[in-house]
């Protein structure tokens, strides 16, 4: 029988020059259309928290939304959408970040988050952890407690993980 770490990776698509030459990028959609790859992902993602009170899970657009409503519900907390801007209705506090292919500018709304309350961050992948580390910034200027940040995939040699952790964020991913 295949470990956790095996069935999770054989679910995941690797595609070539995606969404520019050079790129391999890895698409998750084929683990969430995989029920047990996608349950055992999200179980796996939770567990260290299972026993913890965390008050909400804040996921990052688009596919951050997915497994963050997944873990948020196992876990009865809140869930907070964080968008690439524009996308929310209400007052919001803004942040620029660049990425492995690009720039842009993420939102979250200001009254998402209350000062000290006990927050997981959730994406599907950290490359060179622009955008979680522009997430954390935003919920720190909320005054939230990021408990952790998880990820299915990790690209090590891209640093994300060494640069959340330089801001004293918990990383936690499954493969690499
Ligand atoms: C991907 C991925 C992460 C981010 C990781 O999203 O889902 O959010 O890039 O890259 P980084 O660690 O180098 O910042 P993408 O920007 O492609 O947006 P999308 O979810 O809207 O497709
Ligand atoms: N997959 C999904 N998101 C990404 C990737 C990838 O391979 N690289 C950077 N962001």
């Amino acid at each position: 029988t295949a470990s956790l770490k095996q069935e999770l990776e054989a679910s995941i698509r690797a595609i070539k020059d995606y969404p520019k030459p050079g790129i391999v990028f890895r698409d998750i959609t084929t683990l969430l259309g995989q029920p047990r790859a996608f349950r055992r992902a999200v179980d796996e993602l939770v567990h260290p928290f299972a026993g913890n009170r965390v008050e909400k899970v804040a996921g990052i657009e688009a596919r951050g939304f997915i497994l963050g409503g997944a873990i948020a519900h196992q876990l009865s907390a809140g869930f907070v959408p964080i968008r690439k801007k524009g996308k929310l209705p209400h007052d919001t506090v803004r942040i620029a970040y660049s990425l492995e292919y690009g720039v842009d500018e993420m939102e979250m709304h200001r009254d998402a988050v209350t000062a000290g309350e006990k927050v997981i961050l959730v994406d599907d992948l950290i490359a060179t952890g622009g955008t979680a580390e522009a997430a954390c910034r935003l919920l720190r200027q909320m005054g939230a407690d990021i408990v952790a940040a998880c990820f299915v995939i990790d690209l090590p040699e891209l640093g994300g993980r060494k640069k959340l952790e330089a801001l004293g964020v918990d990383v936690r991913t499954l493969v690499e």
